[in-house]
């Protein structure tokens, strides 16, 4: 350790302890956001720094877009200044440690995208200062904080882990889950060296109530991605059940329940249209692109994407199946589909595997695909295409709306439908979240994964 160095890990241990450093965030959205909040309820000054002046303008007016957060809280730390939000990247200069939480989608080929982190540590590093720390939360393939981030920030005499500090540490924010939030939800953090993993735990201990250090970036992005694997992998093998259950007439739901009393070695999860969202769907491709380059085939992860993005035509086939036994042509039939988003209760749309429905359903020629979604007023169907449909969600459930239907399908089970109602007045529910468990006359309710 040399002199120059102790210097700066001292100044911002100091300004960790007496909690006068200034957090950054780069990239407001639904990790971000959260986050700079966290800190900010805190009482630790936050800049957040966003390209979208939008999204800036809004917060600035104490506008919030992120459901789970409480506006007022929001409004309140913008107000009192201890959250400033900008889209002016040299305010980055101000702050002792930065956050990165930008998108890392994929490519139309389903490769990784970065360019995202690295237009964000460009920024970083035309602004950055001695003393800084850098923590890159956006989910990626390992070997990114080390060997993409790290070559943009280093320098002759602005060294890692002595001018400056780096390290990764995953997010897990859950949108819509009540019990978990950011500042409960324990985090892991691997640094490039262990005075970057110390700064970071720390750091990160002032928001989140429990720190969990790794020996490595690598080692964090690693288990990041296996969280999402994990997932992917098991909510595959339940879909491939409740199609073996379609077939033998078994239900699959009951099935997992039953299983779910084991009070060891079992979690349950839950069939459906498919997977959605910016983590589960993606994240695993980012490990099977790295693995190629090491000549190795990640079977269980393209496995569990052939089942999970095999859903939303299987649905298309019950709902196609069912419209074929009433007295409708299939260009003459309507369809009404309730629930867009890509999961219970958010306003999410990304990947969601409704819109691979209506989308298979159009394609197929059912002649109108309506949508029902409180929190998705507008979708546009296959984006990026000649054919770019745009559909406006029903502004009401009613019973007249649901009897205007052949078929209603129930793509995403958002808690506040009425789904007695839904059961009641529709023709046929085809029912892929299970929603109308509790309704007792189920002639009219064709279930995903019971042999219907
Ligand atoms: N959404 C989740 O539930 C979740 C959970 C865990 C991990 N993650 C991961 O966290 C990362 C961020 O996801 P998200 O859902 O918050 O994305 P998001 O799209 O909601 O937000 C990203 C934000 O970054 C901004 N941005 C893009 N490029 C920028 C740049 N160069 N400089 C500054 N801002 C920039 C965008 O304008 C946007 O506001 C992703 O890697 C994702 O996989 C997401």
């Amino acid at each position: 350790m040399n002199e120059r160095s102790n210097r700066w890990e001292q100044q911002l241990r100091e300004r960790i302890e007496n909690q006068t450093l200034v957090v950054g965030v780069v990239g407001l959205g639904y990790v971000g956001l959260p986050l700079a909040v966290e800190y900010a309820r805190k009482g630790i000054r936050t800049i957040g720094y966003d390209v979208s002046t939008e999204k800036i303008a809004a917060l600035q007016h104490g506008t919030n877009y992120i459901r789970d957060l409480d506006d007022r809280v929001i409004a309140e730390c913008v107000a009192n200044g201890v959250l400033e939000v900008t889209n002016d990247a040299a305010r980055l200069g101000e702050c002792d440690v930065i956050f990165v939480c930008v998108p890392t989608p994929f490519t139309a080929n389903k490769d990784p995208d970065i360019s995202f982190i690295l237009s964000a540590t460009r920024t970083i590093a035309a602004h950055k200062r001695a003393g800084q720390l850098y923590v890159l939360k956006s989910t990626t393939f390992p070997g990114t904080t080390r060997n993409y981030m790290q070559p943009l920030l280093e320098q002759q005499q602005f060294r890692c882990g002595e001018e400056y500090f780096l390290a990764f540490s995953p997010e897990r924010v859950d949108p819509g889950n009540k019990v978990w939030h950011t500042g409960n939800t324990p985090i892991v953090v691997g640094g490039i060296t262990p005075r970057c993993t110390d700064l970071a735990c720390a750091v990160t201990a002032l928001a989140i109530e429990t720190v969990i250090p790794v020996s490595s970036p690598e080692v964090a992005e690693m288990e990041k991605l296996l969280e999402n694997i994990f997932r992917s992998v098991n909510i595959a093998l339940v879909n491939e059940l409740a199609q073996l259950c379609d077939r033998i007439g078994i239900n699959v739901w009951e099935v997992v329940e039953a299983a779910a009393t084991k009070p060891f070695g079992f979690m349950p999860f839950y069939p459906g249209p498919g997977i959605g969202g910016h983590c589960i769907l993606i994240d695993p491709y980012y490990l099977s692109w790295m693995a190629r380059r090491y000549d190795f085939t990640t079977n269980f992860i393209e496995l569990a994407a052939e089942v999970n993005e095999s859903m939303p035509y299987y649905v298309r086939d019950m709902i196609v199946r069912e419209i074929a036994r009433q007295p409708v042509e299939l260009r003459r039939a309507r369809v009404l589909l309730l629930g867009m988003a890509f999961k219970r209760d958010v306003d999410d749309l990304r990947h969601s595997p409704a819109l691979k429905v209506a989308e298979l359903l159009l394609g197929e020629g059912v002649g109108t695909v309506d949508y029902y979604d409180p929190y998705i007023p507008t979708v546009t169907l296959f984006d990026d295409t000649p054919t770019a449909t745009v559909l406006h969600s029903k502004p009401r459930l009613t019973e007249a709306l649901l009897r205007r239907y052949h078929v209603v399908c129930v793509t995403t089970d958002h808690s506040c439908v009425d789904y007695r109602m839904v059961a009641r007045a529709s023709r046929v529910v085809v029912d892929t979240r299970n929603a109308l468990r509790t309704v007792r006359r189920r002639s009219n309710i064709v279930l995903l994964g019971d042999g219907h």
